[in-house]
């Protein structure tokens, strides 16, 4: 393994388009702020670096949606998203704006030295225009019918309705969103990063040289790679992004994919304008990468390739740390449906509680496979993790000292082999949890700072100071010494996974936060005074998880009413083949003539059948028909109706029916009378 100096981590940049949820919060930014924390704690040069991806198609569809300008819309979730993180503290060193200045200056600089070195090749291909607006339509921007479903909306690149993915040029009848003209087809050329010549170099780079990677992302990147890479575009057709700095490219903007990444440059450039390419360039930086799985192309192989042709010293990621992910009582998160739980809307609901939420996700972190949060595993976690061992153990600790010693460490006299074991395991369980957070893996990670927990309040429970301070108070002290360096471990381990109760630990106990100390029976000298016991966590009562219940069965409920509209107007439009020929004789024999209704009444015990007396112009007879639930006998009477008058007579329900009444009949099974434009005598014959 290679001895770095300094590690620049970066956390993907969310796009300024949506707030934050828990999705991104347990993919992305939770195990990064764990990883940066821990590393500070122990001394290490770390820079931590993200900010907001401003740019892409998106962000232009919003705003016009909200009737604004894009600015406004990044402008507005550039300051929720980042107050979310700063709520959660997850605090970066810079968080940047791909809108800003500095990062256009720097994503364009990077774009011309590629030009100008040939790194690009050009295409021209014909593209879809909107006539009226005068512009080239992005995917997002043409709709039309889905040639697999039949969805009269489905988008360029997608069909919401079955899920499919789309190219613009299948969509049926397609239509531009912009002015609903229909699109037609113009030349257009873009500029392409030819990834095929980088393939070799990638997989020697990647698949020989970094095998250690998480399965996942080496995975994802061999399937890549052993596709077969393709020229990719890092220019587009559209007015929002960082403009194309050459000549002959007016309404072009650079690719979204293309200049994010940059954004990590230029953030650092921000922050740094003096000194950050010794983050950058130097042989001595630890990069990584935190990113979801759908970021993994674009942190392995893309922007390494852009990377690379850019040259002049730039380092590339030692780990690309990728998260599955991550849904919500069983379903796929979906922002548009409303089914996630938002960074901002959790820290207003519970306030004080962020580290509840940070150590649930990462308890339930989808690290190797997509994984599920439910809000009674966050409550049982809460209740019977975070407050019956952590807290508990904590508060029995404090209370007890405060009442046998008055708030002074005691001292820690003979050790008994049950105190001895308890010392002992602390140490081994900071080994794995170094090992664990060195290798990326945090759920593992946390369960060893658990661990502590879980170690001293069965220690406290077993040796049970609270009665042999009944006859032997030297004894208790030395039980309490020992829980109250464990307290102190605590304080310790818990600083990357939840912050805000470590740091009121430490508070409480007058603890210092030294990475070192985890595992020394003497961090708290004898004698030292502790402060007053207050809880760490409290419970989370049935009622606050209820109201989160009921905010996603009203989504589902919806959802629900939805897909059954769906599938009955579908099952109405259903339209059955025709049946085998018939000849012009077996038509003739059919006896099909006007009649009209003289009586009707319910057949008995059944819910589909009226009794109709009618009269056929050539008799009065009695048909039983199945349509009781289309109309009530009131609505017959006096009905002229069509019959087929020459049917074999049946015994329906023990009433015997001469003939059938005419009906239509669509998919979902409503049926409707049929009968002549103008009344006409009973008995006139049809055909
Ligand atoms: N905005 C992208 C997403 O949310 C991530 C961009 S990461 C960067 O999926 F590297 F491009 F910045
Ligand atoms: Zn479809």
């Amino acid at each position: 393994m290679k001895n770095y100096k300094r590690t620049l981590v970066t956390a993907a940049l969310p796009y300024a388009n949506g707030p934050v949820h828990i999705g991104h919060l347990a993919g992305v930014y939770v195990p990064a702020d764990i990883y940066v924390r821990y590393l500070r704690m122990r001394g290490r040069e770390v820079l931590f670096v993200c900010g907001s991806d401003e740019h892409g198609v998106p962000i232009t569809i919003k705003a016009r949606q909200q009737g604004c300008s894009p600015q406004d819309i990044v402008d507005k979730y550039n300051n929720i998203i980042s107050e979310s993180f700063k709520g959660f503290g997850i605090n970066f060193d810079v968080y940047g704006r791909t809108s800003s200045k500095i990062h256009e200056e720097t994503a364009s600089e990077f774009f011309k030295k590629l030009y100008d070195e040939g790194k690009f090749v050009t295409k021209t291909s014909e593209q879809y225009f909107d006539p009226e607006a005068n512009t080239f339509l992005a995917d997002r921007y043409i709709v039309g019918t889905c040639p697999k479903c039949g969805n009269p909306d489905a988008y360029g690149d997608q069909c919401e309705k079955c899920g499919s993915t789309l190219s613009p040029e299948e969509l049926i009848n397609p239509r531009s969103k912009l002015s609903g003209a229909q699109p037609i087809k113009k030349e257009t050329t873009h500029w392409y990063l030819p990834l095929q010549d980088y393939e070799q170099w990638l997989r020697e780079w990647i698949l020989e040289g970094h095998k250690e990677w998480r399965s996942n992302v080496y995975g994802q990147v061999k399937s890549w790679l052993d596709g077969g890479l393709q020229p990719r575009a890092v220019t587009r057709d559209l007015d929002w992004g960082v403009p194309v700095p050459v000549e002959g490219a007016e309404g072009k903007v650079l690719y979204v994919w293309f200049d994010a990444p940059i954004g990590y440059i230029s953030n650092t450039k921000q922050l740094l304008p003096n000194d950050w390419e010794k983050w950058w360039k130097s042989e001595d930086t630890k990069l990584v990468h935190f990113i979801g799985k759908d970021n993994i192309v674009f942190h392995c192989i893309v922007f390494p390739s852009m990377l690379k042709a850019y040259g002049d010293g730039f380092i590339l990621p030692d780990n690309v740390p990728s998260n599955e992910f991550l849904n919500l009582e069983g379903d796929k998160i979906s922002t548009s449906r409303g089914w996630a739980v938002w960074a901002n809307e959790y820290l207003e609901d519970f306030p004080g509680k962020q580290d509840v939420l940070r150590y649930v996700l990462t308890a339930n972190a989808p690290e190797t496979k997509d994984n599920d949060f439910s809000w009674k595993d966050f409550q049982t976690r809460n209740n019977s993790e975070l407050v019956a061992i952590f807290g508990n153990f904590v508060n029995r600790a404090v209370v007890l000292t405060h009442k046998y010693f008055d708030g002074k460490v005691p001292a820690l006299g003979e050790l008994q082999d049950i105190d001895k074991g308890v010392l002992a395991e602390i140490p081994a369980l900071r080994e794995s949890l170094e090992k664990n957070l060195e290798g990326y893996r945090f759920r593992e990670a946390l369960k060893d700072a658990m661990g502590i927990a879980r170690v001293g309040n069965k220690y406290i429970s077993d040796t049970e100071p609270w009665k042999v301070a009944k006859t032997d108070m030297a004894r208790t002290g030395t039980i309490l010494n020992v829980c109250l360096q464990i307290c102190a471990d605590l304080a310790i381990a818990f600083e990357p996974f939840t912050p805000f109760a470590a740091r009121k630990l430490r508070d409480m106990i007058g603890s210092p936060l030294e990475w070192d100390l985890l595992g020394r029976t003497d961090i708290l000298p004898e004698g030292h005074q502790i402060g007053e016991a207050q809880l760490l966590f409290d419970k989370i009562d049935d009622e606050a998880i209820q109201r989160q219940l009921d905010r996603l069965a009203a989504i589902r409920a919806q959802k629900e009413a939805e897909a059954a509209a769906a599938a009955a107007a579908e099952a109405a439009a259903h339209v059955e083949p025709q049946k085998p020929e018939i000849t012009f004789d077996q038509f003739e024999a059919m006896d099909i003539r006007t009649a009209t209704v003289l009586e009707a009444e319910r057949v008995p015990k059944t819910d589909k059948l009226l009794k109709l007396t009618i009269d056929t112009g050539i008799d009065k007879r009695v048909i039983v028909s199945g349509i009781a639930q289309f109309y009530t006998p009131e609505q017959m009477v006096g009905k002229q109706i069509c019959i087929l008058a020459n049917l074999a007579p049946r015994t329906i329900k023990g009433i015997e029916s001469k003939g059938m009444i005419l009906m239509a009949r669509q998919g979902d099974g409503k049926m409707r009378i049929l009968a002549p434009e103008e009344v006409l005598i009973n008995g006139a014959q049809i055909g």
